[in-house]
């Protein structure tokens, strides 16, 4: 592999994933490099028909792109070169070129993180809005709305909230939950999962929080109101932001969530230049997405029942008609997060070079 090729799909693995699951692989023959999905990163139902993963590799592509032209490279991308491999999602070819870095993202890739802390609940200044309303232009048929209403924002906080109940209340997904977290920064550091400062958890829940891992003593205490208590405390924190915005599409088709995941990449390294915290809350729309895609056995009645209730509550906020709600997100003005996760080794993801 060349270094410039290496430095270039350094940054791309830089890309965030839902819970950190960096489900990529490369092979690399001379300037063309192959990426793979790696589905067996997330079998939960938050990946139903890959989407999630679909939404990283977006992700991906997009640090891709940015990090090719700013380290001096042409980057040609095909989208599912193979018909007869959907496991292969992109190819790039790369070619040396003196092209202008015009988005100025770059130096913003390394920036970039997850910040779940409660942010000021101060409006946007009107050249943020405008820069991220900006930063999505020529991305795919993507739609974006945002809303600055305080009302607004209170609603779709319970909306981003009936996450962690229902992750707390059903025992596969409390199960991946814990399987993905890391306990410690050095062990975070060595095998990259969902390290456990990253989620700001005021200091009872943190020190309590290892407890939580046994489902027996969670299903005990959701029968004096656990799993309510946690949806009001991450409730707290998500309503504290200048504003919600939500990713939509037309159709749900594998290439409209890769482009989703494009444009939620660009609003987010534009926001990180700006100086804005962001946190994607996407929990309830991928629920959403895998009881309409026949996978409700996997919920309770009265959890597909929750989710479907709120999933209309973002729709009403966002007059979406048709169109399929892939990403909320929160943005406002804090500071620096308490932690940052980690990644992988670059080797540890070619498969060929
Ligand atoms: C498709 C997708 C969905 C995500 N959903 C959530 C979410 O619902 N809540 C949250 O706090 N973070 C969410 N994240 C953020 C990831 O957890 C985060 O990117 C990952 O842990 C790596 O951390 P970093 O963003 O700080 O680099 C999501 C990220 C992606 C790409």
């Amino acid at each position: 592999m060349s270094e410039g090729i290496r430095q270039i799909l350094q940054a791309g693995i830089s890309a965030p994933s839902g819970e950190n699951s960096q489900p990529w692989l490369f092979s690399i023959d001379g300037n063309k490099v192959d990426i793979f999905n790696n589905a067996q990163r997330d079998t939960s139902v938050y990946n139903h028909n890959q989407r999630s993963h679909l939404v990283s590799h977006g992700c991906l592509i997009e640090n891709i792109f940015i990090a090719a032209v700013a380290l001096g490279h042409h980057a040609r991308l095909e989208l599912f070169p193979e018909n007869a491999n959907p496991k292969l999602i992109s190819r790039f070819h790369f070619t040396a070129a003196e092209e202008q870095d015009e988005s100025g993202l770059f130096p913003y890739i390394a920036q970039r993180c997850t910040n779940r802390k409660p942010y000021k609940k101060i409006p946007l200044l009107s050249e943020h809005r405008e820069r991220i309303a900006q930063s999505i232009t020529g991305i795919g048929e993507v739609k974006l709305k945002l809303t600055e209403d305080p009302v607004a924002i209170m609603r779709l906080a319970e909306v981003g909230a009936l996450n962690e109940k229902i992750v707390f209340e059903n025992r596969a997904l409390h199960h991946f939950l814990f399987e993905h977290l890391t306990w410690t920064k050095s062990k975070d550091e060595r095998n990259p999962g969902f390290y456990i400062d990253t989620l700001e958890l005021p200091p009872p829940a943190h020190f309590l929080f290892r407890m939580f891992q046994s489902w027996p003593l969670v299903s005990f205490l959701n029968t004096i109101g656990f799993s309510t208590l946690i949806k009001k405390g991450n409730q707290n924190v998500y309503q504290a932001a200048s504003a919600m915005g939500v990713l939509m599409t037309e159709t749900k088709y594998d290439l409209d969530y890769i482009n989703i995941g494009r444009a939620l990449q660009r609003i987010w390294l534009t926001a990180t230049k700006h100086g804005l915290a962001f946190q994607p809350l996407t929990g309830v729309l991928f629920f959403m997405q895998a009881i309409d895609g026949g996978a409700s056995k996997r919920f309770s009645t009265e959890h597909i029942a929750q989710v479907q209730k709120h999933y209309k509550i973002v729709q009403k906020i966002f007059d979406v008609e048709h169109e399929s709600v892939a990403i909320m997100f929160r943005m406002g003005y804090d500071g620096e997060p308490s932690a940052r996760t980690s990644r992988f080794p670059l080797e540890n993801f070619i498969v060929k070079n």
